[in-house]
């Protein structure tokens, strides 16, 4: 009726209703494939060589600070693993198209990929629950795959728990193990499993001021005592990379000024560019 007597109208949206559900964007673009992922081309060229060879590990444990795509990696390397399709069952890194197995893997529904939640299922219990099941056979995929989330909140019971399984597993079973505290993850552990390292995605463009200033060299026109006194308060350029290492620098002694208000810097210059690289304590 409308469209007839105000032919220009814009269109009436449709109902929320009719719309497909709201996803947050972490949800909504959340890779599928290993082509989709972004950033961390070492993994996956480590992984596509060791599918290549048929030298699959049984255990992989994902690290990384938050949101570098530890989860979404579990699951696509759970789609990996079980991939088939018309021709067969061969695990591959590249889904040229959805496998058999994969829209259920997706929708995390699939009876042969268990993925727990290790924060919230904490205990030697839940673990007894996956050491039970691993004996039996995957119902349809050629491999169980268990993927525990947050690993580093079992207990310690639990990982001792784990240890004997995750050294010996099935064949037909691996673990992917996904955490952002590496360290408190015990060293039984890390040793049974492969370790991928995931990489901050690095931001295009320039590089920032504070990195460029870092290499920045002093400029011809210093003069050489000024050199003489930025050398010695800068901290060598591994301490620089290394965090802890630049907790623990300290300048040399020369670079230290009794007469100095603070006691510590031999001059205005030199204390000026220290500050950018000495602890804010050490400031006076
Ligand atoms: N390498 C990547 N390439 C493309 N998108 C990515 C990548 N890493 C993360 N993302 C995006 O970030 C979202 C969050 O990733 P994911 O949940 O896997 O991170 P996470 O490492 O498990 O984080 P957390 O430590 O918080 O559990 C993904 O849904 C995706 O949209
Ligand atoms: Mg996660």
């Amino acid at each position: 009726m409308a469209d007839g007597m105000f032919p220009d109208d814009p269109p009436v949206p449709a109902p929320a209703a009719a719309k497909s559900p709201y996803l947050v964007l972490a949800r909504k673009y959340r890779p599928l494939s290993f082509a989709q992922l972004i950033g961390q081309d070492a993994m996956v060229q480590t992984l596509r060589n060791a599918f290549k060879s048929g030298r699959i590990h049984h255990a992989f444990i994902l690290t990384g600070v938050r949101g570098v795509g530890k989860t979404t990696t579990a699951r696509i390397l759970a789609r990996a693993f079980n991939y088939e399709d018309e021709t067969g069952r061969h695990p591959t890194l590249d889904f040229d198209k959805e496998g058999i197995h994969d829209r259920a893997i997706i929708e995390g529904r699939h009876v042969d990929v268990v993925e727990m939640d290790a924060a919230s299922n904490t205990g030697i219990n839940d673990i007894r629950e996956i050491i039970d099941s691993v004996k039996y056979g995957p119902v349809s995929a050629p491999y169980k795959v268990y993927i525990i989330d947050e690993v580093h909140m079992l207990s310690t019971a639990a990982f001792n728990g784990l240890l004997k399984t995750l050294e010996e597993p099935p064949e037909h079973v691996k673990f992917i193990f996904a955490t952002t505290e590496i360290r408190k993850v015990p060293i039984t552990v890390l040793s049974r499993c492969q370790r991928f390292d995931l990489r901050r995605i690095a931001p295009p463009g320039p590089p920032t001021s504070r990195a460029s200033s870092r290499s920045r060299t002093p400029p011809s026109s210093w003069s050489p005592a000024r050199r003489k006194a930025r050398r010695a308060t800068r901290s060598p350029s591994s301490t620089r990379r290394s965090p802890i290492r630049r907790e623990r620098w300290r300048p040399r002694p020369s670079a230290r000024c009794s007469a100095s208000p603070t006691g510590r810097w031999s001059s205005t210059s030199s204390r000026r560019s220290c500050a950018a690289t000495s602890p804010a304590h050490w400031r006076g």
